[in-house]
């Protein structure tokens, strides 16, 4: 795999984003109420909550295609549209995007994400090719690089959607229940890739109602159930004592922390 260092971004200096009294109503359900938060720049925020508690509403409103009834967002010190015109905030939605009957390999894919530096109709250059190729490899795909994504597993195409990030150089990545249905190897890598990129600068959201991986994944926990129940550090926001009380969830014996990180909040 490639260990050429990431490049750094290039930052603001402030948070990545700052969410202040943000409500969302999505039709009569109110999915986020007076919700107050601030991404810190080149770390790894994890949105834990149990279905339905809103983590893919504020996602979307990051991203902006669900709009706040009411509060403020900014988005790499910009408001949320001009943020996405800069090609510096990537995604990757909650149900995986890539639709398998279309004949598109994993190479392809992630060369979507070359566009901000390609433009929609100009050819890739050799540049865009080596970002596509080290990309690939760095999520330990470069051998399926010419497979159709059909063609792959689940983890496998969750991340080549990773990669597609990666090739886009972003500063900022979305990432809604990326471990939904993957398998351990891909799992590892993945959390592995968010990782190194948070070194070298990056900051990722990423949503999950897994309590499997948040120990070695997340820099700081946002507790979500409609409001903001907590935001701090792992081990002050993910005491058995806060998830069971707070989100109803049934955990194992504390002692055996690496068996709860097995549960899920449902
Ligand atoms: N498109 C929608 N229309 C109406 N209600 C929605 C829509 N999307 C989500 N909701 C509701 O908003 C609340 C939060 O949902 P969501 O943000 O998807 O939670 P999570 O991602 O944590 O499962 C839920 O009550 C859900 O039913
Ligand atoms: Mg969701």
């Amino acid at each position: 795999m490639t260990d050429r260092p990431l490049p750094h971004p290039p930052t603001t200096g402030g948070p990545a984003a700052v969410v202040t009294d943000l409500t969302v109503d999505r039709g009569r359900v109110r999915a986020l109420d007076s919700v107050s938060l601030s991404v810190p720049t080149g770390a790894i925020t994890v949105l834990l909550g149990p279905n339905g508690s809103g983590k893919s509403t504020l996602l979307n409103v990051l991203l902006g295609t669900v709009s706040p009834t009411t509060g403020s967002v900014r988005v790499l010190g910009a408001p949320v549209r001009r943020a996405l015109r800069t090609g510096l905030v990537a995604a990757v939605p909650q149900s995986d995007a890539l639709d398998e009957r279309f004949p598109v390999t994993a190479a392809e894919v992630v060369m979507q994400g070359r566009r901000r530096f390609t433009g929609p109709w100009r050819r890739p250059s050799a540049l865009d090719r080596l970002a596509v190729d080290e990309s690939l490899d760095r999520v330990g795909l470069a051998d399926v690089a010419g497979r159709r994504v059909g063609e792959l597993s689940g983890g496998q195409r969750r991340r080549v959607l990773l990669a597609r990030c990666l090739a886009q150089e972003a500063a900022l990545l979305l990432l809604d229940e990326p471990f939904n249905g993957m398998d351990a190897g891909s799992e590892e890598v993945y959390v592995d890739v968010l990782r190194e990129l948070a070194a070298s600068g990056r900051t990722a959201v990423v949503s999950t109602h897994h309590l499997a991986t948040v120990d070695r994944l997340a820099d700081s926990v946002a507790l979500l159930n409609g409001c903001l129940i907590a935001h701090g550090p792992v081990a002050e926001t993910t005491t058995p004592q806060i998830l069971s009380t707070l989100l109803g969830a049934r955990l194992p014996d504390p002692a055996d922390r690496p068996a709860a990180t097995e549960g899920a909040l449902s």
